[in-house]
């Protein structure tokens, strides 16, 4: 067994030293020139080589979608490039279709930029921007979500759809000792353009999450770059379902503010699930919702069964309260939001319903 344990050691000890050589050797032998990066044969911006094509990008203040900042774990940020022959790496596989490969769909943060590129980009993408922001107050939604109100500096506006997300730029403190990027969903309606909040949950020793809770001050300068996203209300006349848990309730709340304001009264149900009554928030923002718009109805439900004996409300897993209410999916769309593994459990139980996959619209927070 001991023989067996040193050989896996001495294995791993030598790929380990193997990769850092070989960064070590692209480091000082690849020392790359700037190349130049035509988008969309509409322009050509000359980038610094050597860097991940997502970065290269960004340093032009051209924002690729990426949810996990760059790490090569959310599968966001795909580009296609016409003329690259560095082939697919094991990083980009999972996150890529056979459809996708033979499109020449590439990870932005995976593959560098080591010679001159044709990419071709979504033209919204050229909308994104970059806004210095103020941290105009900070207050406890719960005991681990945090509503974090920014308000856009300069003369600058933010436009976007309700449902969507901005990435939120952490500079290095005690966690990290680089820039890193976190996806956030705008919580506020799209009407003020000055001003965004956003719902933020304490993941514990998470980078960002940990940053916005115990370091972010009122009066705090922040820069975010967006407005991302497919998650958004689509103006059909189907019912609609949302569901969500935890801080998967911003842009759902964003969207029915936004309904409101709009005086849409589609038929909706937003079922919202939780643990306990603690981890529930904005009761009364729902309750005003439901006054103002009389098809749309709250659904909240506790999954802990003992907990809180006084809950006159709904309990169970939010797939069974979904599975209870929903009769049929006739005419009806989903828009979800929180955990993928919440996500997956209700796409199920919809699908099941007979609602198509391509009327369920959902952001996972992974
Ligand atoms: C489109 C989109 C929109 C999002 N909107 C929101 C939002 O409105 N509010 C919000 O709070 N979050 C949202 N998220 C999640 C957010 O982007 C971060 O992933 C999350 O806040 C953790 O960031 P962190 O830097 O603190 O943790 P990291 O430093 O990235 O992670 C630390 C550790 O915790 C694990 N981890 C990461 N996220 C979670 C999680 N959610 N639960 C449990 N463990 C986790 C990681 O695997 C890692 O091991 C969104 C994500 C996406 C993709
Ligand atoms: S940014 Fe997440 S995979 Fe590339």
């Amino acid at each position: 067994m001991s023989i067996f344990f040193s050989s896996v050691l001495a294995v791993t000890s030598i790929s380990s030293f193997l990769v850092i050589l070989i960064l070590v050797i692209d480091l000082i032998i690849n020392n790359y020139p700037n190349f130049d990066i035509n988008i969309n044969n509409k322009k050509t911006i000359k980038v610094e080589g050597g860097k991940p094509l997502l970065f290269a990008l960004k340093d032009k203040e051209i924002f690729i979608p990426s949810a996990c900042g760059g790490r090569g774990s959310c599968g966001y940020c795909k580009v296609k490039v016409l003329n690259t022959s560095t082939p697919y790496l094991p990083t980009e596989l999972p996150y890529l279709t056979d459809e996708e490969k033979k499109n020449n769909i590439r990870l932005s943060c995976q593959i560098k930029v080591k010679s001159n590129l044709n990419i071709e980009i979504p033209e919204s993408l050229f909308s994104v921007h970059q806004y210095e922001t103020k941290v105009l107050s900070l207050t406890d939604l719960t005991y681990d979500i945090k509503q974090v109100t920014l308000e856009i500096e300069k003369d600058q506006n933010i436009d976007f759809k309700s449902g969507q997300y901005i990435q939120f730029e952490v500079p290095p403190y005690k966690l990290t000792s680089e820039t890193v990027y976190r996806a956030y969903s705008i919580a506020s309606a799209p009407s003020d353009n000055k001003k965004i909040e956003l719902e933020i949950r304490l993941v514990p020793n998470g980078i960002c999450t940990t940053y916005v809770h115990q370091y972010l001050k009122v009066g705090d300068k922040v820069k975010i770059n967006g407005p991302y996203g497919e998650f958004y209300l689509r103006p059909t006349d189907a019912e609609i379902i949302f569901i969500a848990g935890g801080s998967g309730m911003a842009p759902i709340k964003s969207i029915l503010l936004d309904m409101k304001e709009k005086g849409i009264n589609r038929k909706a149900t937003y079922f919202f699930g939780a643990k306990t009554k603690k981890d529930l928030f904005l009761l009364d923002l729902m309750e005003d919702l439901m006054k103002a718009m009389p098809n749309f109805k709250f659904i909240p439900a506790l999954s802990d069964l003992n907990a809180d004996p006084d809950w006159q409300g709904e309990r169970g897993l939010i797939t069974d309260v979904v599975d209870k209410y929903i009769l049929s999916g006739e005419n009806k769309e989903a828009y979800l939001c929180g955990s993928p593994g919440m996500i997956n459990a209700c796409i199920g139980v919809l699908t099941k319903k007979g609602i198509p996959n391509e009327k369920i619209y959902y952001d996972k927070f992974a």
